[in-house]
């Protein structure tokens, strides 16, 4: 079993950003600048949007956190992003997910200029992705293909398993696998909660990808011998045993399932750190994009 090293990965990944953010000064020119969008106080947000502007600050970007109480109105957050939309020195912002029940984030991420979705949500977006067009990658989908491609693992004619079918990974991530390129041109089942014989059909599976939020799903039994696990789950549960009272649990039961696989990503340390990589990749994009 080899193990994926998404943070070694996502670091080499940062140090080739940070080159580049060095020549752009050099040459003078403008540096990329994103702004997160936080609303509300959820903990694992907060993790994951603290992450996300210290990463632009290991690579040389400007970055902005602007956080709204849990109270804030729609309006006011679509004016937010209006706002976003048309000031030049923003390159790319992200609002982060979910948000309030109040909320239609449907409406939040179609108000956001495609050419400043560094998320990759925006319809249009995703409808470029579908077509294999430009535009930008859902960041957690395109950080796995980086896995992929960085530890040069095999996919065509493979059969892969996903299992979730969300807007941001399991639905984006089934296009991706599934077309003419590398990495792709995989046979994809994408399964959910509606899914007969899951174990059955998981078995067959040569890339299993799990993306359901359950903490140790994905069960030896449920492996091919020598198959590659993708762990997107970043659960936390309760553990007494650390200072801050929980700790990270994949969607694979990795203590089980890592003897049989060839590759896995364990949690934390796998598919996480790619998410914010590839949100830091989209980010430059965003910006050379507008430069042309
Ligand atoms: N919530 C969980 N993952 C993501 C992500 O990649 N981007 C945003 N904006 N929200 C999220």
């Amino acid at each position: 079993m080899q193990l994926i090293d998404g943070k070694a990965i996502s670091s080499e990944i940062q140090k080739e950003l940070e080159a580049q953010v060095k020549e752009r000064k050099a040459q003078g020119k403008k540096i990329p600048h994103l702004v997160a969008i936080l609303v509300g106080n959820v903990g694992a947000s907060l993790s994951y949007v603290n992450a996300k502007v210290k990463a632009c600050e290991e690579i040389g970007f400007e970055s902005t956190l602007i956080r709204f109480e849990e109270s804030v109105t729609e309006e006011t957050l679509l004016n937010k992003v209006r706002a976003l939309n048309e000031d030049n020195n923003i390159d790319g912002f992200i609002v982060q997910l979910p948000l309030p029940k109040h909320i239609d984030e449907l409406k939040i991420t179609q108000a956001i200029d495609p050419l400043k979705d560094v998320d990759g949500f925006h319809p249009q977006n995703l409808g470029n992705m579908m077509l294999n067009l430009p535009g930008f990658l859902p960041a957690t989908p395109m950080g796995i293909l980086e896995l992929i491609k960085r530890m040069k693992i095999e996919t065509e004619g493979k059969n892969c398993v996903i299992i979730g079918r969300s807007n941001i990974v399991g639905m984006p991530l089934s296009v991706m696998l599934g077309r003419n390129t590398y990495p792709g041109n995989c046979t994809v089942t994408l399964a959910h909660s509606k899914t007969k014989n899951l174990a059955e059909i998981c078995k067959n599976a040569d890339i299993l990808i799990a993306a359901i939020g359950r903490p140790n799903f994905v069960k030896a039994a449920m492996v091919k011998k020598g198959a590659v696990i993708i762990d997107v789950g970043t659960t936390r549960v309760e553990d007494s045993s650390r200072e801050r009272g929980w700790r990270l649990v994949g969607d694979v039961d990795f203590e089980n399932v890592s003897p049989i696989c060839s590759f896995i990503t364990p949690v934390p340390g796998g598919v996480g750190p790619m998410t914010i990589a590839s949100l830091m990749m989209n980010t430059l994009k965003a910006l050379e994009l507008k430069s042309k």
